[in-house]
């Protein structure tokens, strides 16, 4: 089906987010919309979605205008969206959350399991997914979630699938996996509109590609163009890609960690047995793919995990059986790696969300009163220098764009006075131009002498703030290289392997 979305403009209030948008995506094709954090690109999906009635423009379908007043009129037009937090209700199976996406008068005139088994199946065996309709969606990988939203999507007919940052939560054979299918849907006339900030995955999948700025389409680019090219006509100026650094200059051990394990909720050792030490002015790297305890692992250094043995020490003081609030006030920043769960509070504003865990003290409280001019003041600094994109720091940190969320944790943790700062997936939804601040702002911190510690899934992440690297796998450190070690050895360091000649710290006889 061809889409072609013109003159397109959602106004919030005062803001354009969108700005006479005109967008063309032919049957068959995958279209990348690029564009820097903020710019309106899921506004427009939500556009396109029926979620938004856009004030201004027309989304013609094969050459009809459409008129959706939410999202069951566009769906019943064949468009589908696979959302980045999935809708999926996890104590349900696949086959029932499939069926749910339907009305009852589908499936023969009332709610059919069987049917929406059969549905399920061969939907799957078309594709290749391997999804077992009646498995429960909690027990399924984060990558097999999200088949299970695009069979959602395809079992309504969908005609045009729109993928709004798929890949940000994916480890990286999800995502290779998600791009074969893209491909597969694309053969057989699905339109795709795709969303991601990582240039690799444009430049593997897109036929076309939109850049969008400040909510206006700004060009086409072509999908042959380099990195460099690509990211500085999102962000309207040259970005630096690869940070500067100078080599750390360690001081003494800081961050101590022995023995440390961890058992989970279902009584799994998810993290086992890991010994490691930062030191003063250096970051340690936590190399890995997604799943492998990394995330358990920065939990149990922030009083999160209630069933942990093992040590945790800073500057000399232990860290184990105490309270996140007391982790915090010890000088631990944190950026979590889910920021809707663990790092903001959506209703709260900009301003209020900056001085969250630290509403007890100066400076913001002063004799038990809400230092209000100081808070403003400091609210509307860190946002310029972290480059919040806003209507103002009273504005609701929920109604931000994805990569602005971000920001505004990061700009909150690296305010404070640090003694450590524990960053989970830093840059996850930061566009390139962001990044660049982001990662000289670590380095920043590295360089005043506190130490890091950066969890990423991203190799090229790690490579570019590492100076030591630990690779996770299945709970354990298989072991930790310098921050030089080529990406083939830390390739096959992630599937739990040290390839033979590699010097890994602790095993030198
Ligand atoms: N419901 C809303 N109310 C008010 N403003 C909104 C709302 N939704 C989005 N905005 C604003 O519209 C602008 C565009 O946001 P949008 O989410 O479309 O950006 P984006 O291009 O998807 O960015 P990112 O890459 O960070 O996800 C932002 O300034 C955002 O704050
Ligand atoms: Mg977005």
């Amino acid at each position: 089906m061809k889409l072609e979305l013109r003159g397109i403009t959602k106004r919030f209030g005062a803001l354009t987010a969108n700005d006479h948008i005109d967008l063309t995506v032919e049957p068959g094709e995958i279209h990348c919309l690029l564009g820097e954090n903020g710019a309106g690109k899921s506004t427009l999906m939500n556009v396109l979605y029926g979620l938004y009635q856009a004030d201004e423009g027309e989304i013609v379908l094969d050459d009809v205008v459409q008129h959706f007043a939410g999202p069951g009129d566009a769906m019943n037009a064949g468009i589908g969206m696979v959302h980045q937090h999935f809708m999926l209700i996890p104590v349900f199976t696949v086959a029932e959350n499939v069926m749910l996406g339907h009305e009852q008068t589908k499936f023969g005139g009332r709610l059919d399991l069987n049917a929406a088994r059969a549905k399920v199946r061969e939907i799957s065996d078309r594709f290749g997914f391997d999804v077992d309709p009646d498995a429960l969606v909690d027990d399924l990988p984060v990558g097999v979630q999200q088949r299970v939203e695009i069979i959602k999507a395809l079992s309504r007919d969908a005609k045009v699938l729109v993928f709004d940052e798929p890949t940000a939560v994916l480890t990286p054979q999800e995502t290779d996996e998600l791009m074969a299918i893209m491909r597969l849907l694309k053969e057989r006339g699905t339109s795709i509109v795709f969303i991601t900030h990582k240039l690799r995955e444009v430049r593997e999948v897109a036929d076309r590609i939109t850049v969008i700025r400040l909510g206006k389409v700004v060009g086409e680019a072509s999908p042959t163009a380099t990195n460099a090219e690509l990211a500085s006509l999102m962000v309207g100026r040259a970005v630096e890609l690869t940070v500067q650094k100078a080599p750390a200059q360690p001081g003494k051990p800081a961050l101590q960690v022995s023995n440390l394990s961890v058992i989970d909720p279902r009584g799994q050792v998810v993290v086992n047995d890991v010994s490691f030490e930062v030191r003063a002015g250096e970051i340690l790297a936590i190399a890995g793919v997604q799943g492998n305890g990394q995330t358990e692992l920065t939990e149990a250094l922030m009083g999160l995990q209630s069933r942990v043995s093992g040590t945790v020490s800073l500057d000399g003081r232990s860290l184990v059986g105490m309270s996140v609030r007391k982790v915090l006030d010890a000088g631990v920043g944190f950026v979590p790696e889910d920021r809707k769960e663990d790092g903001l509070v959506g209703e709260f504003t900009i301003a209020e969300n900056l001085m969250l865990d630290r509403s007890e003290g100066k400076p913001f409280v002063k004799g038990g009163n809400l230092q209000l001019s100081f808070l403003n003041g400091f609210a509307e600094d860190r946002s310029k220098e972290f480059d919040v994109r806003s209507q103002g720091i009273q504005t609701a940190v929920g109604r931000l764009s994805g990569g602005n969320q971000q920001k505004v944790v990061l700009a909150r943790e690296l305010s404070r006075e640090l003694r450590l700062f524990v960053a989970a997936q830093p840059t996850r939804g930061i566009d390139v131009g962001s990044i660049e601040f982001v990662h000289k702002r670590i380095v920043a911190t590295r360089d005043e002498g506190i130490p890091v510690v950066v969890v990423s899934t991203e190799l090229d992440e790690v490579v570019a703030l590492a100076d030591r690297i630990a690779v996770m796998y299945r709970g354990s450190i298989v072991g930790i290289v310098p921050g030089t070690t080529s990406r083939d050895v830390l390739g096959l360091m992630m599937a739990g392997e040290v390839p033979a000649g590699i010097d890994v710290e602790g095993t030198a006889a």
